[in-house]
């Protein structure tokens, strides 16, 4: 009943919309609900303004590092989200701009700051090219210099700053230890009709260690990410055919896995065990967060800090919980793991 309700008051909305079409001004003048209109809808139903962009849509990751700490936290952040990500790189490369006491870098903020409306204030940056038109959402990702935005994010801000207005916007900034406030207002100034998101994220070097943590708790106060997104998965091909998809739980173990398998899959050869599990040696030792738990089928632990066991029956033991096999059957999941034949090759891959 309530669905045919809204389906009745969204084809009345859709038909005001296309005769009043052209009265707005059309975009592409030809008098027909095209997917602006649709928005349009979709936001007054859902009782927001008109305009508001549609959320969650895509999301482009933009950032610009120098000595590699913002890199990290771009890398970290595309395990938990969907995103394209665009680097800013330096049109000349090679330059030192913290030789001299940061002489470079302190000249170049300087220049942008005695006239930041001057296209040639700015450090020349290679040419990107991006469809701003796919994305709703955008991170930007950089480092402080003298309390200010390093100068070639703000060069690309500067550039494409007009190209964001109206999208959702969020910012991380990595400093040593300097606060972030005249960040996030050249963040501003560059995208004056950014949907600026209420926190930025401040990274600095008394917090780093903790930035899977503070980038998962970030992301969840964004109301445009997608949570669903945020969650990595692990996939387990077996014998280089079957491909299991698995829920991660989040601990050290899963942190230190996900950081090794961003590098490169693991493959590792597993034998039956007690009629219960398939068990191997993944060759490298990682953190472990043992619990005494009793498994079920589907569960995925890490034993003794170096062994991967994937369960198809059930047992009561000390494991760091790893994941979880997702949507099969106790006899899929058997038939999957080839359960009571022996040994099997399972290769870890986040993709
Ligand atoms: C030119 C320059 C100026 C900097 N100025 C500051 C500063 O004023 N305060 C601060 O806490 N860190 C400052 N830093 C340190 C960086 O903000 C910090 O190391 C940041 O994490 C670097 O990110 P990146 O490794 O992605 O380039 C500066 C670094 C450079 C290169």
């Amino acid at each position: 009943m309530t669905k045919q309700i809204l389906s009745l008051a969204l084809m009345s909305l859709l038909v005001l919309l296309t005769a009043s079409a052209q009265k707005r001004g059309d975009v592409n003048g030809d008098n027909a609900v095209d997917v602006a209109d649709v928005n349009q809808v979709i936001n007054i139903m859902l009782g927001k303004a008109p305009d508001d962009p549609v959320s969650p849509g895509r999301t482009l990751i933009a950032y610009y590092s120098y000595t590699g700490h913002v890199r990290a936290i771009v890398n970290e952040l595309t395990t938990m989200i969907d995103a394209d990500v665009v680097e800013v790189q330096p049109a000349e490369e090679g330059l030192q701009y913290e030789a001299n006491n940061y002489a470079l870098g302190s000249a170049l903020i300087s220049a942008i700051g005695e006239n930041p409306d001057d296209p040639a204030s700015y450090p020349a940056i290679k040419p990107q090219r991006i469809d701003y038109s796919q994305y709703d959402n955008i991170i930007v990702a950089a480092p402080l210099w003298w309390s200010q935005m390093a100068a070639l994010m703000q060069t690309f801000l500067f550039e494409n700053g007009p190209q964001m207005s109206g999208k959702n916007i969020a910012l991380i900034v990595s400093s040593a230890s300097s606060g972030i406030s005249s960040v996030i207002a050249d963040a501003k100034r560059l995208i004056p009709n950014g949907n600026f998101a209420d926190q930025a994220l401040w990274i600095n070097n008394s917090n780093r260690s903790n930035t899977s943590s503070l980038l998962t708790d970030w992301l969840a106060s964004l109301a445009f990410i997608n949570i669903e997104d945020m969650t990595p998965k692990l996939y387990l091909t077996i014998d280089g055919g079957t491909r299991l998809t698995a829920t991660l739980a989040d601990n050290v173990s899963t942190r230190a896995l996900v950081e090794a398998l961003q590098e490169a899959p693991i493959t590792c050869q597993a034998h039956d065990y007690g009629n219960f599990e398939k068990v191997g040696a993944l060759g490298r030792t990682f953190a472990t967060c043992d619990e005494y738990v009793t498994t079920e089928p589907g569960d995925i632990m890490l034993y003794q800090g170096n062994n991967l066991v994937i369960f198809y029956g059930t047992n009561s033991w000390e494991y760091s919980p790893i994941g979880k096999i997702e949507g099969l059957t106790l006899d899929q999941l058997k038939q999957a793991l080839k359960a009571g034949q022996g040994n099997i090759n399972i290769t870890l891959s986040l993709d």
